[in-house]
């Protein structure tokens, strides 16, 4: 039995015990309930996440036990360790509620209003922020940031006007494919994601920055344009794969699959990353063992189009 003594947080009125070193946002989503702030930077199986998106803010109204005193400015909750006694307001403080519409008019001022035409649209991270936290205008009157689209290898889109920087796909190439051809270039409000000069993304778990990017930043080559995601449906499949786990999801429209994509959790996490050889060229039914529809936990058009046992509905004349 462990004998570390784990330690008591109250996050919007609610009380939970959790292991010392667990921060807010990781206690938040073992209460699993509408408090858990979204985080557009954070990710749970990159080491080095978080930190940089700010959507993620709460309020610390009491900053442990011994120390009741409130934190004087909003924190990160994806970087502030939880204290014995802490208690945090979410969604219960207008201020967090005031900070995210902010964060969320900033992260707008150059991201495109091309949701229409953009294939992350369904299952884009900004989409769903916007919609719960934008504002009808933006007070930026400056000239937006303009990129051409890029292709990054034979397999990789990048639309730069659509990036964040959020880094989760700097951290898939140091993290998981232990190299690394393309980064952060320049700084502040010149940022930008860019290839060392020429170079392309080859590695062969590169694939896996497409499932990482919040926004339609990065996206599939082989999947471009096919299909909005609402049409198609989301499958469990596996195949024997010497790479990877060979575990995924794969998308169909009609008896085609279209994409190929890594499994994700509740938080919209990848469980396991997937070669490329699995996510680019296994497009055949014949390469896949289909499982099952995928469930879809999180609110999403990805869930529409869906049957399952018992949603089936039971005609009774
Ligand atoms: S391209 Fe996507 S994953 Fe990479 S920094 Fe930009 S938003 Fe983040
Ligand atoms: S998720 Fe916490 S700062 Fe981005």
């Amino acid at each position: 039995m462990s004998d570390v003594q784990n330690v008591k947080v109250t996050i919007d009125g609610v009380d939970i015990m959790v292991p010392p070193g667990t921060t807010i946002l990781q206690a938040a989503r073992m209460l699993d309930n509408d408090s858990v702030p979204p985080a557009m930077c954070f990710y749970t199986p990159l080491t080095e996440s978080g930190g940089k998106c700010r959507t993620c803010l709460v309020r610390v109204a009491a900053g442990s036990e011994k120390d009741p005193r409130p934190m004087p400015k909003l924190m990160p909750s994806c970087k502030t360790t939880v204290m014995d006694g802490m208690v945090v307001e979410v969604k219960s403080s207008p201020k967090v509620q005031e900070a995210r519409a902010g964060v969320t008019e900033l992260l707008l001022i150059n991201h495109p209003l091309d949701c229409p035409v953009c294939d992350q649209a369904g299952e884009c991270d900004l989409q769903n922020l916007a919609f719960e936290h934008g504002k009808a205008g933006s007070r930026y009157d400056f000239k937006r940031s303009e990129f051409e689209h890029e292709d990054i290898g034979d397999t990789i889109s990048l639309n730069k006007e659509r990036c964040i920087i959020c880094y989760r796909c700097v951290f898939v190439a140091n993290e998981v494919c232990k190299s690394r051809d393309h980064g952060v270039v320049f700084r502040g409000d010149h940022a930008e994601i860019s290839t060392v000069i020429s170079e392309n993304l080859n590695h062969e778990m590169i694939g896996n920055i497409i499932d990482v990017c919040p926004v339609g930043a990065l996206t599939d080559r082989t999947a471009r344009f096919k299909s909005r995601i609402w049409f198609a449906n989301q499958f469990d499949a596996h195949r024997d794969c010497d790479k990877c786990c060979g575990k995924t999801v794969v998308h169909k429209q009609g008896d085609e699959i279209i994409r190929v994509s890594a499994r994700k959790d509740k938080w919209g996490e990848v469980e396991n990353w997937i070669c490329n050889t699995c996510r680019f060229e296994k497009k055949d039914n014949a390469d896949w063992t289909i499982e099952g529809p995928r469930k879809i936990d999180r609110q999403s058009v990805q869930s529409l189009n869906h049957y399952e046992e018992n949603t089936v509905p039971v005609l009774t004349s």
